[in-house]
C-alpha cells in the first residue's frame, strides 16, 4: 500500500520518493520506466536472508527478468576492490544500457549499488529501495553515490540521482536497535535546520516511539524528505547550500577517525559532533541559551549521545584531516537559529579547542 509521496525537483532531474507499506507497487512502478531489459537487484546476504522472499514474489508481477546480486554486509565492503567483481557479475549476465539497478538496502548498499549505476557502461538507470532509517531519511535521497579506498571514506564516487525511490516501511521492523541512532541522530540533525512544526513535534517523542509508533517513523521519513529534497534541489553538487547537510559532521568525523570507526556508529559520532557545533553557534552566532537547552532535551528523549568523551586536542588532530576543510582554514555548518544555518562559517584552533574543552567538562544528559 502506498503510503505518501513526495518529489524532488532539481535542475535536470526529477523523481518521486514514496513511502509503501510493503513492496507491493515495486513492479508497477518498475514496468513504468522505459525499456527495461532485466532489472539487477543488488542487496547483501543479511537483507536477502529476511526478504528476497517478499521482493521476489513482487517482481515476479512484472514481465521484466530479474537477478539479484550479493554484496557483503559492512561499511568495508563499500569498496573499490569490490566493484570489479560486480562490474564482471553484471557483464556475465550480459546486462545492456537498458538494464535497471535496484539498490535494495541500507546506506552502504545504496552507495554501492549507485556507484555502479553511474558507471557501469558509462551510467545505467537505478532506483533506491532503503531498508534502514539511515537510508530512508538520507541517503536514498539526493544522488550522492559513492565507494570507500584505503585511505578514506567516499573518497570516489558521482553525483547520480536514482530513477524513483520507493521505502517500504515494514522492512525497518526487523533493523537491529543500535542501527537506529544512525537513522535518528540525521532526523534530529533535519529538525535544526528546518526548526518550525517539524522540530516541534519531534519534541514530543520519545526514542522507543520511532519502534513502536509508526506513525512517528513514518512522519519523520517524510518531514526529512521534504528537508534534505529542498536542499538538494536547490544545489545538487554541493557548490553551496548542501553543506548544511554536513551540520554536526566536523566534529563526528573526528570523532570517528579518532575512534578507529569502532566506538560509534556515524550516527552516534554525529550526535555528539551536533552539540559541539551548537556550542560554537551560541558563541559565535548568537544561538540562543534556550534553544541549546532544548535542543539537548530533544537528544535525551530520542537517548542520543550528547557528552564528548575524547580528549579535546586529539579531536582537533582529526579536524585537520576533514576533506571539507578549505585550505588551511577549519569550517563548520553552524545554526543562526533553528532553521537557520550557516555553512563554511570559518573558526580558529584556538576557540574550536577551548568549545570542545567546554563540551567535554559538561554535564548533559542528566
Ligand atoms: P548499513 O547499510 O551498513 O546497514 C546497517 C546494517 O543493517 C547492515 O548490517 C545491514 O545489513 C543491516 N540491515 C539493513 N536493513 C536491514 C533491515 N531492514 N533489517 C535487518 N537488518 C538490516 O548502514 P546505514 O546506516 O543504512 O548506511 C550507512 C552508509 O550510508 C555509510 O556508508 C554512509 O557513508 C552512507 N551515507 C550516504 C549518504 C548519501 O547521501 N549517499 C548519506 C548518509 C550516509
Ligand atoms: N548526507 C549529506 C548529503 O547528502 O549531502
Amino acid at each position: 500500500m502506498k503510503l505518501s509521496e513526495r518529489e524532488i525537483v532539481g535542475s535536470g532531474f526529477r523523481y518521486p520518493i514514496e513511502l509503501h507499506e510493503d513492496f507491493v507497487g515495486l513492479s508497477e512502478k518498475l514496468s513504468s520506466l522505459k525499456k527495461v531489459s532485466h532489472v539487477f537487484v543488488l542487496t547483501n546476504r543479511e537483507i536477502a536472508g529476511i526478504y528476497e522472499k517478499y521482493i521476489t514474489k513482487e517482481l515476479k508481477n512484472t514481465s521484466i527478468p530479474f537477478s539479484f546480486i550479493y554484496l557483503k554486509a559492512g561499511e568495508k565492503n563499500k569498496h573499490i576492490d569490490r566493484v570489479k567483481k560486480v562490474y564482471q557479475q553484471l557483464i556475465e549476465k550480459d546486462a545492456d544500457r537498458n538494464a535497471v539497478i535496484v539498490a535494495f538496502g541500507g546506506g552502504v548498499v545504496g552507495d554501492f549499488a549507485g556507484f555502479i549505476a553511474a558507471t557501469y557502461q558509462r551510467g545505467i538507470r537505478f532506483v533506491q529501495v532503503p531498508t534502514t532509517l539511515l537510508a530512508s531519511v538520507d541517503s536514498s535521497v539526493g544522488g550522492k553515490v559513492a565507494v570507500n579506498v584505503d585511505s578514506g571514506k567516499n573518497m570516489v564516487g558521482a553525483f547520480y540521482q536514482p530513477e524513483f525511490v520507493f521505502a517500504p516501511l515494514f522492512t525497518l521492523s526487523t533493523l537491529p536497535k543500535k542501527e537506529w541512532s544512525c537513522g535518528i541522530a540525521e532526523v534530529v540533525k533535519h529538525t535544526f535546520l528546518d526548526g518550525g512544526a517539524f522540530l516541534e513535534t519531534l519534541s514530543t517523542r520519545k526514542r522507543s516511539d520511532f519502534f513502536e509508533k509508526s506513525d512517528t517513523v513514518r512522519y519523520a521519513i517524510e518531514e526529512s524528505v521534504r528537508v534534505k529534497a529542498r536542499i538538494v534541489a536547490e544545489d545538487e553538487r554541493e557548490s553551496g547550500l548542501r553543506a548544511v547537510l554536513n551540520l554536526g559532521h566536523t566534529t563526528g568525523h573526528a570523532i570517528e577517525s579518532l575512534t578507529a570507526y569502532k566506538k560509534y556508529s556515524h550516527g552516534e559520532a554525529v550526535s555528539v559532533g551536533l552539540v559541539t557545533a551548537l556550542l560554537l553557534s551560541k558563541s559565535i552566532l548568537g544561538f540562543s541559551e534556550s534553544n541549546f537547552q532544548k535542543a539537548i532535551s530533544l537528544m535525551n528523549q530520542l537517548e542520543l549521545p550528547t557528552v564528548l568523551e575524547e580528549k579535546p586536542e586529539l579531536v582537533l588532530q582529526h579536524m585537520e584531516h576533514d576533506k571539507k576543510k578549505d585550505g588551511n582554514t577549519l569550517k563548520f555548518v553552524l545554526l543562526e537559529d533553528f532553521g537557520k544555518p550557516k555553512f563554511g562559517v570559518p573558526v580558529d584552533r584556538k576557540m574550536i579547542l577551548e568549545t570542545l574543552k567546554l563540551h567535554k567538562g559538561m554535564k548533559l544528559n542528566g
